[in-house]
């Protein structure tokens, strides 16, 4: 029997924004081994009418096949049917659905802005004194939401009815009183200036004959709110402003088109809501009846027509944020101070959702944080301005349901105050937010310490994909491009990350500078601007590079060359401001250098500012700033960068054909190579600087001489162990850590790292309780004390594509899966592992079974591909797809090992 699945149209389900060049794909599901596709047929129907029939074709692929017919119409609904024919002649059909945007018709409506202060511009550099903690605040600085009613009428029956929406800032709406929509957050952080995402809703089923009102909420996001690690205000503007435009149709064809020129605004009864200080909402001043017919709105003002261009505006890309799960919190604790504090179980980015009835006029504060003090009490493990994450609610009367609208919390626990009565454990739900990403990756074994640090990856990767990739959830939610370089394999490992990382790529392209510079974050705020002008760059080695490593991770997973294409231009111009840099740069001492050395620094980015192996632990663990490690580090660390991303360049030229910038690029990397070697490397194979993480920069780029690279790895262990067998790596080279030492032929010592307890490791993390990956392996100290950062931060979690791979199994052997190799190691200290992955073609499946000295495996191996499967014997069996089980007898060694291993 052959089935088809997965539908997709764009790499969606049944995307809602569709514009004049979809593509298709799908996969293919058979209980015959040996199967692949033979031909496949694609229909596109609007209501009855075929649009475009593909014909039969006879053809193995089913990944982006692009639409051929006629002009797609905007505002339709369009049926796809899909017909397939395997190598065996069994034949299968599906069918699934896509919405077309609304094209490029022209605008009718305008850009309109309630009356309202302006929220305060305010900068905060680094290094300011902490606000929070100090003094108490009023918030008085903050401005309340708007509200904006537009009433309207309806003749009779509307055949159609649109809503095309956007704001600056974040809005909500809601037509007769009824939310519209399950989005949040909207529309999407991007680089606003440059980008505004529109949202279309289908509003027929909420209108009736007569008077009809729409109404929207505005509050201040990441257009005027407070943002980042300094926290400045007014990143794009500092009043908020609303989109709109409605587009009736009746049964006779004719459509009406309206904006909201005509509404009328209030503040709302949030008397703020800030995306990171948290909401203030008085629900005992809630204008009811507000957004329905019949409410008198005399007092409110109208709203002014705002002269702004319409031309940033853009349908929605990709996946919008949602709610994507809500679960009872685990405890409701009294803490030795007496207070009340709910935990979570499990730390998040999102917020909590209250239910009670009360008297109105009741104060109730909200505050979030990640970690329990050493004494068991509340404790705000964020530190700076704006930091508060505190929602305030007042009650009105009666039984309430209540969540904050316009703000998210990175958080686990929090201190309830000023609640009536004595609150209960069900009266609180936690909603989980991110950017609805189907999950494509599983992975399971018998280490329940290994599982939780799969499930604390997972965890960190959806509460940091909240509309951009971001670093944290809580300090700063901004898409710093380091941490998703190291993450990225990972991420795309766990779910289906392609589209989203894509999008944010595209604002990572919009703001290069003119010189080929690539900020560290994108979108670039204007708060980081002023922060980065103090540190004396804007960019750095690793994060810059995201811009050609991120488009290669997700072209490895996908096997989708036009990631690289878009991405192209912009990577030969990063390169060639990072060639520039290094050829003029000139690293202190220069002059005093012999005439060799003052040749080879034009091979060399050794000048200006890095973060290095940011947040390395050695130098964290006894008290260092993290900008000593950038210090400590940089040089080495900036140079076999750009040694890794030439290389990684011929690598993406090649991949596209472009054969003569292939070959340029392979030869500047030789030449810096050979720069690199005289500069940094001993004849010992030991560096001048010694790191573990220069070290494993130097064997995992292919920086050392063939004839050094067993001493050099040898330099690599030795450090290792000489630090009580825990690694010392930071961002910029924990992501092949693992690999290095595997690749060195010492999975010993990769497992050893894996498997450590003691700080700095993964499971150190674990055996502390975590439930997401901390920013710095010492967040908790051995000692007890609770340091003052995110525990939120999924770079190191990029060990789980180390994992998936080696112990899971799993592994492409080409981009995008076509071939894959399932090898997992079978003398790792597991009895068991289990992963999954939803590769382009389907599902691959690997599990196996120790069981004293019989070996099982099991796989399922997707329809059109094929897999190298690596027995504990040393065979090798090539497969095509299908579902696959294998049993050995384990060789008396391996057996041996396992045992050592254990005991060790
Ligand atoms: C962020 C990081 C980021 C770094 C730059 C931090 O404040 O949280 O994850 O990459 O700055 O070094």
């Amino acid at each position: 029997m052959l089935i088809l699945e997965h539908l997709r149209v764009n790499q969606q389900l049944t995307p809602q924004y569709v514009g004049q060049h979809p593509c298709f794909s799908w996969n293919l599901r058979s209980d015959r081994n040996g199967c692949y596709q033979a031909a496949y047929r694609i229909c596109i129907w609007e209501n009855t009418q075929l649009v475009w029939d593909s014909g039969e074709r006879a053809s193995a692929s089913s990944i982006r096949i692009p639409y051929e017919g006629p002009a797609l119409r905007p505002l339709r609904q369009y049926r796809w049917q899909l017909w397939c024919r395997d190598c065996f002649g069994d034949t299968a059909h599906a069918q699934s659905s896509f919405r077309t945007h609304r094209m490029d018709l022209p605008w009718h409506a305008h850009w309109v802005q309630p009356r309202q202060e302006a929220t305060p511009e305010e900068y905060h550099a680094l290094g300011e004194p902490q606000a929070v903690g100090s003094a108490p605040r009023d918030y008085r600085e903050f401005r309340p939401t708007q509200l904006i009613r537009l009433p309207f009428s309806v003749q009779s029956s509307v055949s159609s009815a649109w809503v095309h929406i956007s704001a600056h800032g974040l809005y909500r709406l809601e037509v007769n009183g009824k939310r519209i929509g399950e989005d949040e957050l909207t529309p999407d952080c991007t680089p606003y200036d440059k980008l505004i995402f529109y949202q279309t809703y289908d509003i027929r089923e909420a209108l009736r004959p007569g008077e009809n009102v729409i109404g929207v909420e505005l509050a201040d996001g990441w257009w005027s709110g407070r943002l980042g690690l300094g926290s400045s205000s007014c990143q794009y503007g500092n009043k908020t402003a609303l989109f709109l435009e409605c587009e009736l149709t009746d049964p006779q064809n004719q459509t009406m088109y309206f904006g909201a020129e005509n509404a009328r605004s209030i503040a709302g009864c949030a008397s703020y809501a800030d995306l990171f200080v948290g909401e203030c909402y008085d629900a005992s001043r809630f204008p009811v009846g507000w957004s329905e017919a019949g409410f008198a709105d005399d007092t409110w003002t109208p709203v002014e027509i705002l002269n702004e261009p319409l031309n940033t505006l853009c349908p929605q890309q990709g996946s919008t944020v949602r709610v994507m799960q809500t679960f009872r919190p685990v405890a409701l604790l009294k803490t030795p101070a007496g207070e009340t504090v709910l935990d979570l179980g499990q730390n998040i980015a999102g917020f909590l959702e209250i239910r009670l009835s009360a008297a109105a006029g009741h104060r109730i504060i909200m505050e979030h944080s990640e970690v329990l003090g050493e004494d068991g009490n509340f404790l705000q493990n964020i530190m700076g301005f704006n930091k508060d994450q505190r929602d305030v609610y007042i009650t009105r009367d009666g039984p309430q349901i209540w969540r904050p609208r316009f703000t998210y919390h990175g958080f686990r626990y929090v201190r309830i105050t000023g609640w009536p009565g004595v609150p209960q454990l069900d009266q609180f739900r936690a909603c989980v937010l991110s950017t609805a990403l189907e999950e494509a990756g599983t992975f399971a074994c018998s280490n329940p310490m290994l599982n939780q640090l799969h499930h604390n990856i997972r965890w960190s990767q959806i509460a940091n994909a909240i509309s951009i990739p971001t670093d944290c959830p809580q300090r700063e939610k901004a898409g710093w491009l380091g941490d998703i370089m190291a993450f990225a394999p990972t991420m795309l490992y766990l779910s289906e990350a392609s589209e989203f990382l894509r999008r944010w790529l595209g604002y990572v392209r919009m703001e290069q500078l003119a010189n080929g510079l690539i900020p560290s974050i994108a979108p670039y705020w204007k708060s980081y601007r002023k922060i980065f002008a103090g540190l004396g760059s804007e960019t750095s080695c690793g994060w810059g590079d995201a811009i050609l490593l991120v488009p290669w991770s997700i072209y490895q997973s996908t096997g989708d060359r036009s990631i690289l294409e878009e991405n192209y231009d912009a990577m030969e111009r990063w390169m060639s401001y990072v060639q520039r840099e290094a050829e003029t740069g000139q690293p202190a001492g220069f002059d005093t250098f012999d005439s060799a050395r003052k040749a080879r620094q034009k091979y060399l980015w050794n000048t200006g500012f890095h973060y290095g192996d940011w947040l390395m632990p050695s130098i964290m663990m006894r008290g260092g700033m993290p900008q000593e490690t950038a210090a400590a580090t940089k040089e080495l660390v900036a140079s076999a960068y750009y040694a890794f991303a030439t290389k990684t360049m011929a690598q993406i030229a090649a991949a596209l054909g472009k054969e003569q910038a292939a070959s340029n690029y392979l030869e500047q990397f030789v030449k810096i190579r050979e720069a690199f070697q005289a500069e940094f490397i001993r004849p010992d194979g030991s560096l001048v600087r010694e790191f573990q993480g220069a070290y494993v920069l130097c064997l995992w780029f292919g920086l050392v001489p063939e004839t050094q690279r067993q001493a050099m790895s040898k330099h690599l262990c030795r450090m290792i162990s000489e630090n009580d067998g825990c690694l010392d790596t930071g961002f910029l080279s924990i992501p092949f850590l693992l690999d290095v030492l595997t690749g060195c032929g010492r999975t010993d010592v990769a497992l050893q790292l894996l498997f450590q307890e003691r700080c700095p490791s993964w499971l150190y993390m674990v055996k502390n309780h975590a439930t997401t990956i901390w920013e710095s392996w010492d967040c908790i100290k051995p000692d007890g004390t609770v340091g003052m950062y995110s525990y939120n931060h999924y770079a190191y979690g990029c060990v789980g594509d180390w994992i998936y791979r080696k112990l899971g199994g799993l592994e492409a052997l080409e981009p995008g899966y076509r071939r894959m190799r399932i090898a997992p190691l079978t003398e790792c200290g597991l009895e068991w592992a289990r992963t999954a992955h939803r590769t382009p073609y389907g599902t691959a499946a690997v599990e196996w079974h120790r069981y004293d000295s019989r070996w099982e495996l099991d796989v399922v191996i997707p329809v059109g591909t094929v897999a190298e499967i690596c027995l504990p014997d040393g065979t090798i069996q090539n497969k095509t797809s299908g579902v696959y089980h294998f049993e050995q007898n384990l060789p008396t060694s391996s057996l041996q090992e396992l045992s050592d291993f254990q005991k060790a």
